[in-house]
């Protein structure tokens, strides 16, 4: 399959500009999955809850209309970082098909001033079938706790689909450990640009990247620009979790020796 990563710069606010942008840039380049960043469409630094509250939208709202509109005219998928409104606000991600909603993802690990506005996510770490393989999603900070991406890979996730807005430099090296350390593949959509909001001044690294299931990082993308590239995988080989004839990446864990 052919997977692609989407990096944007998305203005404060101007919700459909924004997803008018990155559709346009989708357009741009044909693939069967695109990952766009977290909170692709709104930006990232809230002032307040209030404004939080008055740009999140419910995950079946406009938004969804538009990439879910892309995804059945393209036959493709996508996947796309938002802010949700339910009964709280969730920093989440959907995972949309060419026959529309496929799964819903809400950040578990919040990072910093996210804590003021978002509720941790319920949901744990869901995989959902697609016509390429099982798909899980894991959004930004998450990256941080292994346990995201192991628990991706226990329940069979061959892709990890990773929008994010990352600020520390750490990630993008880090993630061929997770892949190494799980056997799966990573598509990781940053963002770039900064936003001086909320008292707050943030630099978005991009750095997009995907790495393989060997840890070997198949593209990244410039720091500072706008960007879409695409990489052709094949996820059957993220369920082999072999490393050699006795190791198995899963199956040679001992839970009973570690602590929760
Ligand atoms: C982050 O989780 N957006 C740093």
């Amino acid at each position: 399959m052919r997977v692609a990563v989407v990096q944007t710069n998305p203005v404060f606010g101007k919700r459909q500009e924004n997803i008018e942008r990155t559709l346009d840039r989708m357009a741009s380049l044909a693939a069967d999955l695109y990952v766009l960043p977290e909170l692709c469409t709104t930006g990232y630094s809230f002032n307040d809850k209030d404004e939080a509250e008055s740009l999140a939208e419910k995950a079946d709202g406009r938004t969804f209309e538009r990439y879910s509109q892309f995804a059945h005219e393209h036959e493709t998928y996508v996947v796309y970082g938002f802010a949700e409104k339910a009964e709280v606000l969730y920093n989440a991600s959907l995972l949309v098909g060419p026959d529309g909603l496929i799964g819903l993802y809400r950040k578990v690990h919040l990072f910093d001033r996210e804590k003021l506005f978002f509720t941790p996510g319920n949901l744990g770490f869901p995989v959902y079938k697609t016509s390429f393989g099982p798909i899980g999603m894991m959004i930004c900070f998450d990256w941080l706790f292994p346990e995201s991406a192991r628990s991706l890979a226990l329940k069979g996730a061959q892709l990890i689909a990773h929008p994010a807005n990352l600020v520390l430099p750490y990630c993008p090296d880090a993630l061929v450990t997770r892949c190494l350390e799980n056997h799966v593949f990573t598509a990781t959509a940053d963002r770039v640009g900064s936003e001086q909001r909320g008292g707050v001044s943030l630099s978005f690294i991009g750095s997009s990247e995907i790495v393989d299931q060997n840890g070997n990082v198949l593209l990244r993308l410039s720091q500072t620009e706008e960007q879409i590239a695409s990489a052709d995988i094949d996820l059957s080989q993220a369920s082999n979790k072999r490393i050699n004839e006795r190791n198995d990446v899963l199956a040679d864990r001992r839970p009973d020796q570690y602590t929760a």
